[in-house]
């Protein structure tokens, strides 16, 4: 696992965004897994902003990680409006491309099935873009949820409730479940990236990267992944223990071919 860590939250989004936009260069029609709540948006806005210079999504397809179940169509809390809002238009995507969990469907269990298959006939996805919850969730796979678990309907932790109760008029109107990609689906992505800032994540992160990989602690199965990088604000990585192992593995030039790259 790769941990980068920057002095404030706007580099955090353009780390992440570079490696995204390298990714989109090389691949038009790459995929991504695409995360909501306030993480991934400095992201956002910095893809916006290479978009803005030329960067085409066009042929870019997106699969949402979650969707709350249970919120009228046109109700704004609805992931799949925050997507189409602060990713699908300022990034110039094919709304056609770009798929949200139903959280409306008659059927939850079928949607949930549908949407794994959508994801496996798209060739799965590239590059998953992660947050990472206060109580170490990722997507909303709540602590103990099964690491080989894959879409399906979730009961939303009581903490998850009280961290996204900003988003709703009191705490007791958010949604009480949601459909979300399992970890099993997360960790077939071939590169994942998540991104924290500051200090309410400070525990989560930490737990997540030097603990053991646990179910207790979702986000600890990135350990696994053989791709995987974690962009941190100082906030965030503040209780981490090994940081300047970090730094040194991100400040020392990478070794390949036997050669030193750069030198
Ligand atoms: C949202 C999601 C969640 C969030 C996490 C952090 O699609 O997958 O795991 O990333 O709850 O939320 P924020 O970024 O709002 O602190």
């Amino acid at each position: 696992m790769e941990v980068l860590i920057f002095d404030d939250p706007a580099a955090v989004g353009r780390a992440a965004a570079d490696r995204i936009a390298n990714l989109v260069r090389t691949t038009p029609d790459a995929v991504l897994g695409l995360a909501t709540g306030s993480s991934p948006q400095a992201t956002y806005e910095a893809l916006a902003e290479d978009h803005r210079a030329g960067l085409d999504f066009s042929r870019v397809r997106g699969f949402a990680l979650d969707e709350y179940v249970g919120l009228s169509p046109d109700d704004t809390r609805r992931y799949a409006h925050v997507i189409h809002e602060s990713v699908t238009i300022p990034l110039g995507m094919d709304a056609a491309l770009v798929q949200v969990p139903n959280g409306d469907a008659e059927d939850l269990v079928a949607a949930c099935e549908e949407y794994e298959a959508q994801i496996a006939s798209a060739g799965g996805v590239d590059l998953q873009i992660l947050g990472i919850g206060s109580n170490g969730h990722i997507g909303f796979n709540e602590p103990m949820s099964s690491f080989q678990s894959r879409t399906r309907i979730k009961t939303l932790a009581p903490s998850t409730r009280a961290d996204n109760a900003r988003f709703f008029d009191d705490a007791s109107a958010v949604p009480t479940h949601c459909l979300t990609q399992g970890l099993g689906t997360i960790l077939r992505a071939r590169e994942l990236v998540l991104v924290a800032q500051g200090a309410g994540k400070a525990r989560a992160v930490a737990t997540a990267l030097e603990g053991p990989v646990a179910a207790r602690t979702p986000a600890s199965i990135l350990q696994w992944h053989p791709r995987a990088t974690v962009i941190l604000d100082r906030a965030a990585a503040s209780e981490l223990e090994f940081t300047s192992y970090y730094e040194h593995a991100a400040n020392t030039p990478v070794v390949t071919r036997g050669r030193l790259a750069g030198v």
